[in-house]
């Protein structure tokens, strides 16, 4: 799938993981709508992007995952700045085993919540024009992840999310496609985009290579994984 045009949004775009995605999708000539709670290092990265991308090319917008009526208002802004969302990645998520149920709220209702609400911009049925949706799981959604019951579950339930709406959308013939990003824990590297020392074989940058140049293959990125 060609990213040049495309329209993206980004959860937790502000740092880490999603501060990467943002910048791949710029990369490739995608505009991105980066959505974060944290304002100052959602502002600061977009004046970084706009100066070596051009201004026209992001908007950065604080919005919580947890609030709908904010993820309403982002998608109705994305839509009149952009003319649409073609990108949906699910990245925001925490990990909090004494918030608990602070992270269910985030790292999967969240993601249930965001999906439902971009579905109703992406659904040809209603005016859109498809799209993917891409959500970021963790090798805590394939296995437990030691002293974190919470955090494997809301990432298990991730991957049960995605594979029963890509199933579904299977059956009922629908224009989307889901992909799962599961991401070994060493992937922290991934940030640098640099080759992290124990990613299995595969370079930051062949990970999410894998990512925009097979987005026909359903669960590309559990590669990272084995
Ligand atoms: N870092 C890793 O090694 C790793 C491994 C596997 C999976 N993951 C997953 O990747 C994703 C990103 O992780 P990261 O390491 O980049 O995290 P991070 O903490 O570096 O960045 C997360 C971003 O999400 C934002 N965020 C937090 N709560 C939010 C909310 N309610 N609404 C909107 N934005 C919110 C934060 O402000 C921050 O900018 C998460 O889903 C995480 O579970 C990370």
């Amino acid at each position: 799938m060609a990213l040049n045009g495309k329209i993206a949004v980004v959860t937790g775009a502000g740092l880490g993981i999603g501060k990467a995605i943002t910048e791949i999708l710029l990369r490739n000539g995608a505009k991105v709508v980066l959505l974060d709670v944290n304002e100052t290092a959602g502002k600061s990265l977009k004046e970084a992007f706009d100066k070596q991308y051009g201004w026209e090319r992001t908007l950065f917008l604080n919005c919580d995952v947890e609030s709908e009526e904010q993820i309403k208002a982002a998608f109705q802004k994305t839509v009149e700045t952009f003319g649409g969302i073609g990108i949906l990645c699910n990245n925001a998520g925490i990990l909090n085993e004494n918030e608990w149920e602070k992270s269910i709220s985030i790292n999967l209702v969240g993601v249930i919540r965001v999906t439902y609400l971009a579905l109703e911009h992406m659904n040809k049925l209603t005016g859109g024009r498809g799209g993917v949706i891409v959500n970021t799981a963790s090798l805590a959604g394939l296995g437990p992840l030691l002293s974190c019951p919470v955090y494997t579950a809301t990432k298990h339930g991730v991957i049960g999310f995605t594979r029963a709406m890509a199933v579904r959308r299977v059956c009922l013939k629908k224009a989307f496609l889901f992909l799962l990003l599961v991401m070994a824990e060493s992937a922290i590297p991934l940030l640098d985009l640099d080759c992290p020392p124990n990613c299995k074989g595969f370079t930051g940058k062949q990970c999410f290579h894998v990512i925009h140049c097979n987005f026909n293959l359903l669960i590309t990125a559990t590669l990272f994984a084995v």
